[in-house]
């Protein structure tokens, strides 16, 4: 098993990153927040150490924290991920990218609407090449769950990816968070999570909830390692 160095989390400024970064300190990783305005990045890093009571969240701009996360997540909108991928290329070489991108296509968010080839994420590992160790993930988790320290987040986060050492360290580190992380498959099923996103969406507001989310059954133990 690879061992986990710092995180960037690009867009963590945002509801998911955000999320995700404040998960990820209070599990004691270093993380790096990177935004296209790096004092943003920065107030963000300093209300996450106020909230977990540490040192162990800074910002950075989007080259900077690409650059310094051993592991890089991406929680940025559709519209966004491509270009913003684009600034960090040369950064990103030889990691491995979680990518949280979900095709929503506003107004109608809450109708499955995905892109042409079908997956936000396949795309990009296409694009980026084999260099880059792809992993989906986080797609079907709330951002108001990950938020709410109070309690566990109740879903499990579905990981793809087509390096099968990468996702089981992305499981190992979603398992750090408090979450079981289960491997779905190659790196072109993330197009059923990106999918479900909207299918959860139409629940929330259907039955007026802050944040729905999935639990595969049939496996009551911790998610192992792919043999
Ligand atoms: N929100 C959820 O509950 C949730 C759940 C699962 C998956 N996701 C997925 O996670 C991703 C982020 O969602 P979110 O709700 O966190 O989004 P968000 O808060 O609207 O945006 C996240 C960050 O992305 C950057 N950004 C926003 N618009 C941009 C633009 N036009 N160009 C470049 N950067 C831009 C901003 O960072 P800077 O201004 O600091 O650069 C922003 O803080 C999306 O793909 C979403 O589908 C969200």
């Amino acid at each position: 098993m690879e061992t986990i160095g710092a995180v960037a989390v690009l867009g963590g400024t945002g509801s998911e990153g955000g999320g995700v970064a404040l998960r990820l300190a209070v599990a004691g990783h270093k993380v790096i927040i990177g935004s296209r305005d790096a004092a943003k990045a920065e107030a963000r890093a300093a209300e996450i150490n106020a909230r977990v009571g540490g040192g162990s969240v800074s910002g950075a701009d989007l080259k900077g924290a690409a650059a310094a996360g051993e592991i890089v997540v991406l929680t940025v909108p559709f519209t966004a991920q491509a270009g913003t991928l684009e600034q960090v290329k040369a950064e990103l070489e030889g990691k491995i990218l979680v990518d949280a991108t979900v095709p929503l296509v506003p107004p109608k968010v809450s109708r499955v609407q995905l892109p042409a080839g079908g997956s936000a994420v396949a795309a990009m590992q296409e694009k980026l090449g084999p260099g880059v160790r792809v992993v989906a993930a986080f797609q079907n988790v709330s951002a108001h769950n990950l938020d709410d320290l109070d309690h566990e987040v109740d879903c499990d986060v579905l990981i793809f990816g087509d390096d099968g050492a990468a996702c089981d360290t992305v499981v190992s580190l979603v398992g750090t968070m408090g979450l079981r992380g289960i491997y779905g498959g190659p790196v072109c099923n993330s197009a059923a999570a990106e999918a479900l996103t909207s299918v959860l969406i139409a629940i929330n507001r259907r039955y007026k909830l802050a944040g729905s989310g999935i639990r595969i059954t049939g496996m009551d133990r911790p998610a192992e390692p792919r043999g």
